[in-house]
């Protein structure tokens, strides 16, 4: 059997790769609760502009689920293990529990905002971390927050008055 090493050993090391998962772990963490509460938001959304809205949510879990593919392998890549349990998410997650039963849809899209403010200061973190230590690391960070931002914006115009 060919003897070869899990990570690449150019543009890598055990301390680069530690530091890349203390970032980005916490982002898979709350992209896996934004697709999950997400999910229970495009499920219970109610009232004006259901339709709009209800897809509108699916697109943001979908989003989720891919970014948080997307920095869980960028770890994995590097050699290190992710924990991407669920008990795990539920105790390290930042975001409030949604909720239970429908909602009106400006709640709902409020809730979810706030998920993705959670999120984004953890990727920020990561961003501004990950600056020095590993720009190819930082670059799934600015991916994500490119993203987010965006979806941001498409809940939040749906409820803002100016
Ligand atoms: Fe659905």
């Amino acid at each position: 059997m060919t003897d070869i090493q899990t990570a690449p050993k150019t543009g890598s090391n055990a301390d680069v790769a530690a530091g890349v998962a203390q970032y980005l772990t916490p982002v898979v963490h709350e992209l896996i609760a934004l697709a999950v509460n997400g999910k229970q938001a495009h499920w219970h959304v109610r009232g004006a502009n259901f339709i709009a809205v209800h897809e509108l949510l699916d697109e943001v879990v979908a989003h989720a689920q891919g970014w948080s593919d997307l920095a869980a392998e960028r770890v994995v890549a590097l050699g290190l293990p992710i924990d991407g349990r669920l008990a795990t998410v539920a105790s390290k997650t930042g975001a409030e529990n949604p909720k239970l039963g429908f909602l009106p849809y400006d709640e709902a899209i409020a809730g979810v905002v706030a998920q993705i403010d959670v999120a984004t200061e953890k990727v920020n973190a990561a961003i501004d971390g990950l600056a020095e230590l590993d720009p190819t690391s930082q670059d799934v960070a600015i991916e994500i927050r490119r993203g987010l931002d965006k979806d941001r914006w498409f809940l939040f115009s749906h409820i803002a008055v100016k």
